[in-house]
């Protein structure tokens, strides 16, 4: 007989949820002081062992077929192709970003067909629910509405309505009776996905999981949440554009940085099938420091706009700012003009920006940068219709990126003539021949210079 089960102390960290037997004055996985605080779990109950089945690893995995397609291009894509059963998807957004318009219009294109969907609030009201609705134009009876913050609660609510889907928004209000702590703490964040997640396996039923995000676009609660879900979604974009992005940073069952591009509009979001145009709609013609670039999110190539802004600084105190880039990035590109071109920067302030708000995160920007960066420094227009892309090397060596083909065709679709790229990227280019692009190979930054500012 086994020994009788004893109360567990376990000390856990409010800010990362990181566990521990012992008292820890510093959490070893997030570095944080002082935040380990004990908590008292109830023993668990021995389940015994159970026989373990056995399968063969030749077989479909039938859930393929059994995936939910939402009918929303922008969002199945996202999804790797719909929603597969059992699976939690975590979206995680700022507030006001457009998260839960985003999950009504989701489950009202899953409506129909005698599917039943169910939206479980702890944040808003049934009344301001019904509001939303009414704005996004948004009737279908099959979906149910539910104001909870106790996911006991909630589970046995969805054992009664049986939906085909389970939202909950959001993940921070909800809490377990289980657990002594307040909502939104690490413990209950984690508790309640727990349940959440229990629920989705043990009935094959799909939950998405709304998350706040903090300032520093972490989702609000322990980084074991995002390790427990099985899709991480995140809505972003600036609150003062129009756009939208839906980016998967995790997918079990599909690619992750695949993104889907959404406009907000007085009626909800609107696909945008053609991200490109909307990116360059408000490009200034003929004016240095603006440059475009064939950037790839996933596997697929979005034109977007690099602006630059150099402008003499006051004495000793140059500013470097980069929006929608890597600000480290800037710097590097920065110290291999001067040392390479000899260009003076030092005294310089220099503004980088994205334009539309996107964000590029690719080393195919660095020619973006560089390009643009020069432009305005020299006060010279790149020709509009021009597109720039590659990474650059601490050498000034100009290096190829993956896909070029691709590239150049989205570039040749929005009627760009003239490609500026990596030498050693041509080879990539057989077969995309024929799509009407003056290919100008470069290998150095001096050269680019040569090419780009000194011919004109
Ligand atoms: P919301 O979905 O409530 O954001 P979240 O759940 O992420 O906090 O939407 C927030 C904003 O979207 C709000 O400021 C108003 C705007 N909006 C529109 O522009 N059009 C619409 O049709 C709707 C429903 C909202
Ligand atoms: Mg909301």
């Amino acid at each position: 007989m086994s020994p009788p089960a004893k109360q567990q102390t376990l000390f856990v960290c409010s800010r990362c949820g990181y566990q521990s037997r012992k008292w820890l004055g510093r959490c070893p996985d997030c570095g944080e002081w002082d935040s380990l605080a004990e908590q008292v779990r109830p023993p668990a109950a021995d389940p015994g062992a159970t026989p373990v089945e056995v399968h063969s690893l030749v077989g479909a995995d039938d859930r393929e077929q059994q995936r939910l397609v939402t009918g929303i291009g922008e969002m199945d894509r996202v999804l790797g192709g719909g929603i597969v059963p059992g699976a939690v998807v975590l979206i995680g957004g700022d507030p006001g970003i457009g998260k839960s318009t985003l999950i009504l219009q989701l489950l009202s294109a899953l409506a129909g067909g005698g599917r039943r969907l169910l939206y479980v609030t702890g944040e808003e009201s049934i009344g301001q629910i019904r509001m939303r609705a009414a704005r996004l134009r948004v009737a279908d009876e099959e979906i149910y509405l539910a104001t909870e913050n106790c996911v006991e609660s909630i589970v046995a609510l969805a054992g009664e309505v049986q939906p085909a889907l389970l939202a909950v928004d959001s993940i921070q209000t909800m809490y377990s009776r289980e657990v002594g702590s307040a909502p939104g703490s690490v413990t209950q964040v984690r508790e309640a996905s727990s349940r959440l997640l229990t629920l989705a396996k043990s009935t094959g039923l799909p939950v998405l999981l709304i998350g706040h995000v903090t300032k520093d676009g972490a989702i609000a609660g322990p980084r074991v949440l995002e390790h427990m879900v099985d899709a991480v979604l995140y809505f972003e974009g600036d609150r003062g554009q129009v756009f939208r992005i839906l980016r998967t940073v995790k997918n079990r069952f599909g690619s992750t940085n695949e993104i889907g591009v959404f406009e907000m509009k007085e009626s909800g979001l609107a696909e945008v099938a053609n991200p490109s145009a909307l990116f360059l709609a408000e490009r200034p013609v003929n004016v240095p420091g603006s440059v475009v670039l064939p950037s790839l999110e996933g596997t697929r190539p979005i034109l977007v706009e690099v602006q630059a802004l150099v402008s003499p600084s006051s004495p000793g105190s140059a500013r470097r700012t980069a929006i929608g880039a890597d600000p480290q990035r800037l710097a590097l590109l920065t110290a291999v003009l001067e040392k390479k071109i000899g260009v003076t920067l030092f005294d310089q302030d220099i503004f980088l920006n994205i334009a539309g708000g996107i964000r590029v995160d690719e080393p195919a920007l660095d020619l973006g940068v560089v390009v643009a960066l020069l432009s305005s420094l020299f006060e010279k227009v790149v020709d509009p219709a021009t597109v720039v892309c590659g990474e650059v090397g601490l050498a000034g060596e100009i290096r190829a990126v993956g896909q070029m083909a691709l590239r150049l065709r989205e570039a040749a679709r929005l009627g760009f003539t003239t490609f500026l790229m990596p030498e050693s990227g041509q080879r990539q280019l057989e077969g995309a021949a024929g799509a009407g692009m003056r290919v100008v190979p470069v290998r150095t930054v001096q050269e680019l210079v040569e090419r780009l500012f000194h011919s004109t």
